[in-house]
């Protein structure tokens, strides 16, 4: 089974010519990777160039969107369809991803539609589900994932990917233990039964911490802007 390494840039960087930079960095480092697949979600406009750039024998990652909307096409002014991540070359894309909750005030009705939608267009959904309270993860992750799975067969739940974030580790330093992290993980474990990444304030110190609690792979933010950081993140990954 392969470790999914997942770089979620967020807004960031400001401008193409600093994406560029850090996309070869990163390009660079990551060669020798192994048993890793590594996923770079940047901003969708930079994706076509990127794609572009990710060519070569020795070199493989794969694309993904940050987020997708839930109709095809049409008059939605501003979003993005499943089916054009999926034509630029994308595989993956992340949904329900805790800062488009909090500030773009995304539902989970939004959310279920936006998986069916993906599913579709056979791109992979990355969910992410977590609590905002320390004390109330499974309550909340039972809540997100009845609400964000509804009317999806469990036949098709090992085409999801869980990202298990718990908000109030999300850019903020204080990572979830991993022990606590690896109890929440058996507890969704038994939900849906898939591929189930860490995410929230991952380092290159701490990374290799939840692989050896059996998370399948982590999906990283802040550290995914520096290049250095972000190989070594994967490295420790597909460590043996
Ligand atoms: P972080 O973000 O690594 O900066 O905490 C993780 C995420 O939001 O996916």
């Amino acid at each position: 089974m392969k470790y999914l390494v997942i770089a979620n840039w967020k807004c960031n960087p400001t401008t193409l010519k600093g994406a560029k930079l850090l996309f070869r960095a990163i390009k660079k480092g990551i060669k020798k990777v192994r048993n890793t697949e590594v996923v770079i979600c940047p901003p969708f406009i930079y994706l076509p160039i990127l794609k572009s750039e990710a060519k070569g024998p020795s070199f493989a990652v794969s694309f993904g969107g940050q987020s997708c909307f839930y109709e095809e096409k049409g008059a939605f002014t501003g979003e993005i369809s499943p089916k054009m991540l999926k034509d630029l070359g994308c595989q993956y894309v992340i949904l329900g991803h805790s800062e488009r909750r909090n500030f773009l005030k995304e539902t989970d009705e939004m959310i279920n539609k936006k998986i069916k939608a993906a599913m579709e267009a056979k791109l992979k959904p990355i969910l992410c589900i977590g609590e905002k309270k320390v004390r109330n993860a499974k309550g909340a992750i039972t809540n997100q994932l009845k609400k964000d799975l509804k009317g999806i067969s469990k036949k098709d739940f090992n085409k999801i990917i869980i990202a298990y974030e718990p908000v109030w580790a999300i850019g903020t330093g204080k990572s979830c233990k991993p022990e606590r992290a690896k109890e929440t993980k058996d507890f969704i474990k038994k939900k849906i039964n898939t591929k189930i990444l860490y995410g929230g304030s991952v380092n290159s110190k701490n990374a290799r911490d939840y692989i050896k609690v059996a998370f399948d792979g982590l999906l990283v933010g802040g550290a995914s802007l520096n290049a250095k950081e972000f190989v070594k993140i994967a490295k420790s990954v597909s460590r043996p």
